[in-house]
C-alpha cells in the first residue's frame, strides 16, 4: 500500500487542550480513512526512539521531553497520495508559518509544541506505522 498510507500523532498539548475530536473530524472530512487508532503515553525512551532521526539536532531533548509530557493519539491514515497531501493539510512545522486553516495553524501554539506529527516520506510512514501498530491492529479492505 505504499503511497496510500501516512502516520500521524496528535501531540500532547493539542490532546491536553481537547482538540483530538476536532482534528480527527477534519481528517475524516478531508477524505482519509482512519485504519488504526490508539491513545498512548510515550516514555522518554520511546519518544527518543521515535524521533531518533533528529538525535544530533539541538532541539532533540526539548522535542522528546514534549512528546513524553502527556498522552498522544496515534493513527494510520489511508488515502491516495497520503503522505504529501497530509503534510499540506497540517501546514508548516512552525505554527506561525502554517497556512491559514491548516491543522497546525488552527491548533498549534509554537514551533516546539506544534499540534500534530505527519510522516515526511512513504518510507518513514511505514516505519512509523510499525512503531505504533502491528499488522493485526490495522484494518484492511
Ligand atoms: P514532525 O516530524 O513532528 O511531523 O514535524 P516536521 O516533520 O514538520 O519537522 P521536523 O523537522 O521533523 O521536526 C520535528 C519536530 O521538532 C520540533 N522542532 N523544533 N526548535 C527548532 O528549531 C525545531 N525544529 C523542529 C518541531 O516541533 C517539529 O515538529
Ligand atoms: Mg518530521
Amino acid at each position: 500500500m505504499t503511497g496510500k498510507k501516512t502516520f500521524t500523532m496528535i501531540k500532547p498539548l493539542a490532546f491536553k487542550q481537547g482538540y483530538t475530536g476536532k482534528i480527527l473530524d477534519r481528517i475524516l472530512e478531508e477524505g482519509y480513512l482512519i485504519v488504526a487508532l490508539k491513545m498512548y503515553f510515550l516514555c522518554k525512551r520511546e519518544a527518543k526512539a521515535f524521533y531518533e532521526v533528529h538525535k544530533e539536532r539541538p532541539f532533540y531533548d526539548e522535542l522528546t521531553d514534549y512528546m513524553a509530557s502527556g498522552p498522544i493519539v496515534a493513527a494510520i491514515l489511508q488515502k491516495d497520495n497520503a503522505v504529501s497531501d497530509y503534510r499540506k493539510l497540517i501546514g508548516a512545522t512552525n505554527p506561525k508559518d502554517a497556512a491559514p486553516g491548516t491543522i497546525r495553524d488552527l491548533y498549534g501554539t509554537d514551533l516546539s509544541r506544534n499540534a500534530v506529527h505527519g510522516s515526511d516520506s512513504d518510507e518513514n510512514a511505514l516505519i512509523e506505522c510499525r512503531f505504533f501498530f502491528s499488522e493485526l491492529e490495522e484494518m484492511t479492505g
